[in-house]
């Protein structure tokens, strides 16, 4: 990893120079280690962590200028393609593709895990039923802390990988739960034989009072939109998992912790917001005046642009596949919504203020219209995306438990508040 470049720091006030060696990974820029730094007295200031590396991890990589995504080293379009969500689960947390018998054993383990303690039901009846289905879901993730005291010692691989197994087995049913509960539908369960996407869709949908089908089609596609959304390396969710499960947290509360932050509309709530523009915008007509007020900066073209993918987001390339074939299955291309919405994206990806920008439709901007066209209500979309990335939050989780050197996260500050000084009585205030 080390290699024999050095940054050398100098000061201007006489003080020795500092080397730092630079670590080079495996992909992706050089990486200057900066820990010998702390011996100066000083620290580095780096809000937003826009030029820090905050781990070592071989999990997912993303190059953003070639828009490019690899799970273990895969390619996302190779996996989209060619692979489901349950084994991309599998190879995230292992780190391998597994054998046929491997891949047996572990949609045997994930299936066994998919219920829900009885006891936990009547966690979700002690919220009102217009909770957003976010905050009944960082709610019951956190207590399955206190249900599963058989596998918290995070110290042993076993019980890791058990809690592991539990998460990714018990989100969607979480999830649906959250939904019917919203609904006033009774709770269902888990129907096994059924694939984890295919089961999803019947824990949301189906009814005591007939047999639910589900669409094979509309199961590939949410299958793809977890696969999309399984990882993707250290976004300010997996970094909140990291950072609380540093302290020794155990891994229920700390994916709790995770859904939490992804609740925030500047991370998991995108695809929510390109539904909300759709809305507001109205219909094709009104596309050049909003237009207008994208370019006067009045408002964002909701699902375009990415911090990191200054190119094609490679995940919305496949998402525009599924989104086509999802809207022809239903035949909804001709649906005034959908229609507004390719009018949108053909005439941004023309448009020169977009060129000129490198703004290009972002995953989200697809996803919403297929969870849309799905029939799955805008309040579940974040939660989708919650139950999705459970299994990239939790191989990082395990990664850093894993790891000897693990530390608590501890970052330090730079100090602009007041100066020492003596407490005033009330009265003389
Ligand atoms: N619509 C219109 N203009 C945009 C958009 C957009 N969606 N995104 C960026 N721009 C413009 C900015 O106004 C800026 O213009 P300027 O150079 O004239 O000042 C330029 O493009 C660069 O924009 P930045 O804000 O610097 O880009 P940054 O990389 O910081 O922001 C972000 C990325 C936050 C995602 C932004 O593109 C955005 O708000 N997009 C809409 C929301 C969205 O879809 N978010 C989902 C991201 S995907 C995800 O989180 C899973």
């Amino acid at each position: 990893m080390e290699n024999n470049r050095k940054v050398t720091l100098t000061y201007n006030d006489g003080k020795d120079n500092l080397d730092m060696p630079v670590l080079k990974g495996t992909l992706g820029p050089d990486v200057v280690d900066i820990r010998a730094f702390s011996k100066t007295g000083m620290f580095t200031f780096d809000p937003g962590f826009l030029a820090t590396a905050s781990c070592e991890s071989q999990i997912t990589f993303i190059d953003g200028d070639l828009g490019q995504l690899y799970y273990r080293g895969y390619p996302i379009e190779q996996l989209a393609a060619k692979s489901d969500y349950l084994e991309v689960c599998y190879l995230l947390l292992n780190g391998e593709l597994p054998t046929a018998q491997e891949r047996q054993a572990f949609e045997r383990g994930i299936m066994r895990h998919n219920m829900l303690h009885d006891q936990l039901m009547s966690l979700f009846k002690g919220f009102r039923r217009d909770a957003h289905p976010m905050a009944v879901m960082v709610g019951v993730v956190g207590a399955l802390s206190a249900f599963y005291h058989d596998s918290l010692d995070i110290n042993n691989a076993e019980h890791r990988k058990i809690s592991a197994h539990r998460l990714i087995a018990k989100l969607p049913n979480i999830a649906a739960q959250a939904y019917r509960y919203n609904k006033g539908l009774p709770f269902s369960y888990p129907k096994n034989g059924l694939t984890y996407a295919e089961n999803f869709l019947h824990m949301m949908f189906s009814t005591p009072c007939e047999e639910y089908k589900v669409n094979k089609t509309l199961a590939l596609a949410l299958d793809r939109i977890f696969t999309l959304h399984a990882d993707h390396e250290q976004n300010a969710s997996t970094s909140t998992v990291r950072l609380a499960g540093s302290s020794g947290a155990n891994p229920f509360a700390c994916i709790a912790a995770g859904i939490a932050c992804l609740w925030g509309p500047s991370h998991g709530g995108a695809n929510e917001a390109v539904l909300k523009m759709l809305d507001e915008i109205g219909s094709v007509e009104n596309v050049p005046a909003f237009m207008e007020g994208v370019k006067n900066k009045t408002h964002k073209l909701m699902g375009f642009g990415h911090r990191v993918y200054k190119n094609m987001d490679p995940r919305a390339a496949i998402m525009k596949e599924t989104c086509d074939e999802v809207l022809n299955e239903l035949g909804l291309h001709n649906d005034p919504k959908f229609k507004l919405a390719m009018a949108l994206e053909k005439i941004a990806l023309e448009d020169p203020y977009f060129i000129e920008r490198k703004l290009y439709p972002n995953v989200d901007f697809y996803s919403g219209i297929v969870l849309s066209a799905i029939g799955i209500p805008v309040s579940m979309f974040t939660p989708i995306f919650a139950l999705a990335r459970t299994v990239g939050w939790i191989s990082h989780w395990a990664e850093m438990i894993a790891d000897p050197a693990m530390k608590i996260g501890r970052p330090r500050q730079l100090y602009t508040g007041a100066q020492r000084r003596d407490y005033i009585p009330q009265e003389q205030r």
